[in-house]
């Protein structure tokens, strides 16, 4: 049989040939044989040519088969490592497998695998194909019975999708359960769970007034974690409800946390299964920032009830439509939760380190690509977070409630269905009675597009001229790019830092608005702005209102004004990080180095006004304090200049601790914690300025900061402040760090996700002994080259989150990187897949870092066995 073409097409899609009515599981979960028989009633589409059968399996042993009873004879039915197909077929029929499968062997942790004791599987994008043969497309979805029989004792729980309706004994030492689930979905929402789990209950009542159980299954010494994650799935479904009108539709709500996972977690309908890195939380074991995690992907996959399960994807390529909308959705959610400035600037610098790093380099990609090879190489930053400012732009334009309404009018419309980019697109348009043409090249045309402004002030007629220009830097693929409809909320400040009202010139029925969105549609435009008495401070693209690069003219002066007074709390945080970028960028380079002492004199001053405003809230107190990092940093140069990127922000934090010590020292113990811990809002935020504080004191480099480091970390009662502790100390020299290290590690108490945290801390290093220590802990006794959240804490974040180290200039930390993605590619290709692409800026170094990571790269195509997810990352890098 034909294999798989290497690249699939967007424009070649095909309706399927067939519908699956219904489909019967019978699971017999063994430790060295797991069968697996399957009965399918299919029926050929009226409009779709007669012809042979075809479906996915993947390297399946094939026991048994059966079409409308009748076993097929050897000449009846071909068979591959990739499909089944039977050669003639009734317009409709029954067609019966019976397959032998061996999660225990199951490394990659696709399909059905064990995550320590646990049968669990992951289906999407591709895994069903490794359970049984079916047609692995979103596109196709069935009614699906399942029943799982598996020992008693070893596995008491027994899960599936939709309501349990009948548990057998089997009398010989093995029990059964059936589930059903009555909506119809696509296989990669499929779920199976099994194995001796604990579970917290609880309840929820529906707006209509409906029960419904929610459980959450997870080891049993983990019980004591799960309150957290309970409360959060009931926020998230009354959020849904008042926000959006939808209501969850099953009798029961199951989550499962399991060990070894290569994503978050994963919306399965009505059993969702996470990574328990978000689900288990006590404020011992998790920080601040992992309790909002899980929040949030807690919510994320709760949505997806409706956006991704009720409503599905068509085909592969309309991947965001489900994931661009969640996280907008989980976004929203979050920032009604917590501080919405604060969220509103960390989801916006996510989006700007990452996002726009993927941009410019060689696996850049639109948010709904054309093509691919591997479908889990594209389960990335563009399309999630991209997506979901694709999203909230679509908000801004439309306005909230005529958005709402669309996004209900899409899921009504399409209720049941395998949906497209265009029908969201339609239904909004539809709503909002608007043209959403030109919009939708956000979704076909990849890059991060750069806005440029020009402005002048005309003082015999009172007005300001404003040009925009947009521009988008070509991709792979894509030469020359079009003018996108940029939406740009704007406001202007008087001299005196009060809101000027705006006024359009030939608007004149506009009046009154302190903000507005302006609609950009053209490579180049001007529009005037009248009865302005004095010159104003602008300030554009307030909230951040597009996922553009903004280049302005202001002058440090300005940046330092709007930091102060600007009414919009983003727009004040970005303007303190241009000023800080602007310093750190200049202070590298020889020239500038007078401007950039300046300059760091007004972020001095800056920063003590921020110190001494006790109305300020505190969490955006903390990160208008912040400093951007270093990967951000990199990637506003030409070519990368590793060392002096680190030194540079290494020497404005110290300046600024030298100059603001008793500021910081003031503010570090009006902001200790009182009383019991809690993670309302106000106390997360008043922990992160206490810590913000301290990175700055650490700065000081004497005997007494490194007290107070010390300090902080044996009087910490919380992961937050324990951690961050110890992330100074390690970084410091000193015997402090491996001190604090051998006792966070004795605290860990084999608590896998405490034990991440502990190798997380020693990757992150700044210290030039960070790639000796990485080598041994790669031989610890707790290190797990299986275990996905281990791998990521340990090389993830060397290679993603430590680029001073990484990018050492003899290359030893890309040959690190090289053997390990070596080593993991036949264990998980998909992390194998995600570590490669560590190296994927590799172009902007340096020549002789170029080189060095050029080299690893051809070292690992030129293998004799890649995987697909590996090949076509590393492929197209060196393209
Ligand atoms: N749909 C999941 C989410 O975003 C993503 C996911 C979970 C996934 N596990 C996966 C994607 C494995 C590919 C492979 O919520
Ligand atoms: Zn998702």
């Amino acid at each position: 049989m034909a294999k798989r073409a290497e690249t699939i097409y967007l424009k070649d899609y095909t309706a399927p040939a067939f519908w699956v009515d219904s489909v019967d599981l019978h699971f017999e979960l063994g430790e060295e044989q797991t069968r697996v028989a399957s009965r399918l009633a299919l029926r050929r589409r009226p409009d779709s040519p007669s012809g042979a059968l075809v479906l996915d399996g993947d390297k399946l042993e094939l026991e048994q088969i059966l079409l409308d009873g009748r076993p097929l004879a050897a000449n009846e039915y071909l068979l591959d490592d990739e499909s089944l197909t039977v050669l003639a077929v009734p317009e409709s029929f029954v067609l019966e497998t019976t397959v032998v499968i061996r999660p225990q062997d199951n490394t990659a942790l696709e399909g059905l695998y064990r995550s320590g004791n646990i049968f669990c599987t992951q289906c999407e994008a591709e895994g069903f194909r490794k359970i049984t043969y079916f047609f692995d497309r979103p596109d196709v979805m069935s009614r699906f019975t399942t029943t799982i029989v598996a020992d008693k004792q070893s596995y008491p729980v027994l899960l599936s999708n939709g309501n349990c309706i009948d548990r057998q004994d089997l009398g010989d030492g093995r029990h059964s359960a059936t589930w059903q689930d009555p909506f119809a979905k696509p296989c990669y929402l499929f779920a199976l769970v099994s194995g001796d789990l604990g579970c917290v209950e609880d309840r929820f009542t529906t707006c209509s007034g409906r029960e419904v159980a929610l459980e959450i299954y997870v080891e049993k010494h983990n019980l004591d974690k799960c309150a957290h994650a309970m409360h959060a799935l009931k926020k998230a479904m009354r959020w849904d409800e008042e926000t959006y009108g939808l209501e969850y539709d099953l009798d029961i709500y199951m989550i499962v946390a399991v060990d070894d996972f290569n994503m978050g977690a994963m919306e399965n309908k009505g059993l969702n299964i996470f990574n328990s890195k978000y689900v288990l939380a006590r404020p011992e074991t998790a920080t601040d920032a992992d309790f909002q995690a899980i929040e949030g992907v807690i919510a994320h996959e709760y949505f997806h009830n409706w956006t991704g399960n009720r409503v599905t994807c068509r085909d592969w390529f309309q991947l965001s439509l489900k994931e661009g909308l969640t996280v907008f959705r989980d976004q929203h959610f979050s920032s009604d939760q917590v501080s919405r400035a604060v969220k509103r600037i960390e989801d916006v610098c996510v989006l700007r380190t990452h996002q726009f790093a993927e941009d410019t380099g060689p696996l850049a990609h639109a948010v709904r690509p054309e093509h691919y090879q591997e479908i889990n190489n594209f389960y990335t930053v563009t399309v999630y977070n991209k997506g979901a400012e694709l999203v909230r732009m679509l908000q801004t334009i439309l306005g909230p409630d005529t958005f709402i309404r669309g996004v209900r009018r899409y899921l009504q419309h399409h209720d049941g269905q395998a949906a497209t980019v265009e029908d969201f697109l339609m239904a909004l348009r539809e709503a909002g009675n608007l043209d959403l043409q030109q919009f939708q090249r956000w979704y076909s045309q990849a890059g991060t597009p750069q806005v440029s402004i020009t402005s002048q002030y005309l003082a015999a007629e009172q007005a300001l001229e404003i040009t925009f220009e947009q521009f988008c830097p070509a991709t792979p693929g894509q030469a020359n790019k079009q003018p996108l409809h940029i939406p740009c909320k704007i406001g202007m400040l008087d001299t005196g830092g009060q809101p000027l009202t705006l006024q359009l010139s030939g608007d004149e029925a506009g009046t009154g608005t302190e903000e507005m969105v302006l609609h950009l549609r053209q490579d180049k435009e001007t529009l005037r702005f009248i009865n302005l008495p004095e010159p104003p401070v602008l300030s554009l693209f307030r909230q951040f209102s597009a996922p553009i690069r903004f280049v302005g003219e202001e002058s440090s002066q300005t940046l330092a004004f709007l930091l102060k007074h600007d009414s919009d709390s983003f727009n004040r945080w970005d303007a303190g990080q241009r000023l800080a970028e602007r310093i750190i960028l200049n202070g590298a380079n020889q020239s500038s180095r007078e401007t950039a002492a300046n300059d760091l004199d007004l972020l001095a001053a800056s920063f003590a006004s921020i110190l001494q405003d006790d109305s300020l809230d505190k969490g955006l107190a903390a990160k208008l304090l912040e400093l951007p990092n270093e990967l951000y940093l990199a990637l506003q140069m030409q070519e990368v200049d590793v060392e002096g990127i680190h030194t540079g922000r290494e020497q404005v934090r110290k300046h600024l601790a030298v100059n603001l010590r008793e500021l910081f020292r003031a503010v570090f113990n009006a902001s200790q914690s009182t009383g019991d811990y809690s993670v309302e809002p106000e106390a997360v935020g008043r922990r992160s300025l206490k810590n913000r504080c301290l990175w700055y004191l650490d700065a000081l480099d004497t005997e007494e900061s490194s007290q107070l480091v010390a300090d902080s970390y044996r009087s910490a009662t919380n992961m937050t402040d324990r951690i961050a502790a110890l992330m100074l100390s390690v970084d410091n020299s000193g015997a402090l760090g491996q001190e604090l290290l051998g006792d966070f590690y004795r605290r860990a108490e084999n608590d896998p996700l405490v034990l991440d945290k502990w190798f997380a801390v020693q990757a992150r290093s700044s210290k030039p002994e960070t790639l000796a220590s990485i080598k041994n802990l790669l031989s610890h006794s707790s290190y797990q080259p299986q275990n996905p959240n281990r791998v990521r804490a340990l090389i993830g974040t060397f290679s993603r989150a430590n680029p001073l180290r990484f990018h050492v200039s003899d290359g030893s930390g890309y040959a690190l990187l090289a053997e390990q993605i070596i080593a993991l590619d036949p264990v998980n290709p998909q992390l194998a897949g995600y570590l490669a692409g560590g190296f994927s800026a590799w172009r902007r170094y340096d020549e002789g870092r170029r080189k060095a990571m050029q080299q690893q790269l051809q070292r690992i195509v030129s293998l004799p066995k890649l995987s697909r997810d590996l090949s076509e990352v590393v492929t197209k890098m060196l393209e």
